[in-house]
């Protein structure tokens, strides 16, 4: 699938986008899609990575799609953090009040999965980080932005989970674990939020053809990366892997009004896997 058009559905509204940068790769990550499509319906965008030369290259690419889709917006902002870091998530907020006078949408992405192992071979650092980056620093995220969610007349979170939190992934102990947990936190921070008009949404990516997906796996598995990528694309009920595109158009729905009635779902994007689960 490829790159969404423009439109409107975001048009006066104010995203942060945690993890928009891009593992580099031939094809485009989760987090920049996203943040490429939420600037093309017009929202303003505060963009978090700790790589600063990937984020300005999305702050560069989501611009450009503001302006082709006709929106007059301000550059994005952005911000170098580790959002693992003590500071992290604090500083991510302070700069979105301080420099944008808040916002209404949190998108959450960042998530890692190298070096985790089946549960007898795992180690404590492994397991430690891990659960770190992908829950820990999305919970202490979330703890810090819904003050000022919860302040305005309506706002959205959107966690990036991962079908792995739902289907079997023996090799991916602490993934799953952390993902499992994202979709919890989820939950409660829908059922907390709902009386503030603040939605929280889990988006579940199942296989999707990203660097971090296809290329780091393959390189660490000692793999050819097109025999990989076509392995996963025989395991998907659609025949093929999705795109970074499917994940930020799910993102854009849950964070849009289109879904002004849905708070405390995890949704899978995966071309039919988990109807496999049923
Ligand atoms: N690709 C898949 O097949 C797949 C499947 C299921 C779930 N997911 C999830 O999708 C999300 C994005 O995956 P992707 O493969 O598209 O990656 P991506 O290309 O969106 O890259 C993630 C970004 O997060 C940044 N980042 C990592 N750790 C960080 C930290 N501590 N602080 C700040 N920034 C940090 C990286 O620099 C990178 O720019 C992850 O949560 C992942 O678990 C991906």
């Amino acid at each position: 699938m490829s790159a969404p058009g423009g439109g409107d559905r975001l048009a006066g509204r104010t995203a942060v986008v945690v993890g928009a940068g891009q593992t580099p790769g031939p094809r485009i990550g989760n987090g920049r899609a996203t943040a490429i499509t939420f600037a093309a319906h017009g929202a303003r965008l505060l963009l978090v990575d700790r790589d600063e030369a990937r984020a300005l290259d999305t702050a560069t690419a989501a611009a450009d799609a503001a302006a082709a889709a006709g929106h007059d917006l301000p550059e994005p902002v952005v911000v170098v953090t580790d959002i693992a870091s003590a500071e992290g998530p604090e500083r991510v907020v302070a700069a979105a009040v301080d420099r944008m006078g808040g916002f209404d949408i949190l998108h959450n992405n960042v998530g890692i999965g190298a070096g985790d192992a089946p549960p007898h071979r795992l180690s404590d650092d492994d397991y430690d980080r891990i659960l770190d980056v992908n829950l820990r620093a999305m919970w202490r995220t979330c703890r810090a932005a819904v003050p000022v969610l919860r302040a305005q007349e309506r706002s959205a979170i959107v966690n990036v989970s991962s079908l792995a939190s739902i289907a079997a992934a023996t090799n991916l102990t602490a993934y799953k674990i952390s993902k499992a947990g994202v979709n919890a936190l989820t939950q409660n921070l829908a059922l907390t939020g709902a009386r503030h008009g603040m939605r929280a949404n889990a988006v579940l990516p199942g296989l999707i053809d990203t660097p971090m997906g296809v290329d780091q796996a393959a390189e660490l598995m000692g793999v050819d990366r097109d025999e990989y990528a076509e392995l996963r694309a025989g395991m998907v009920p659609l025949g093929h892997q999705g795109s970074a595109w499917d994940v930020a158009r799910a993102a854009l729905f849950l964070a849009s009004d289109d879904a002004a009635f849905i708070t405390g779902v995890c949704l899978p994007v995966d071309g039919g896997q988990s109807a496999r689960i049923g």
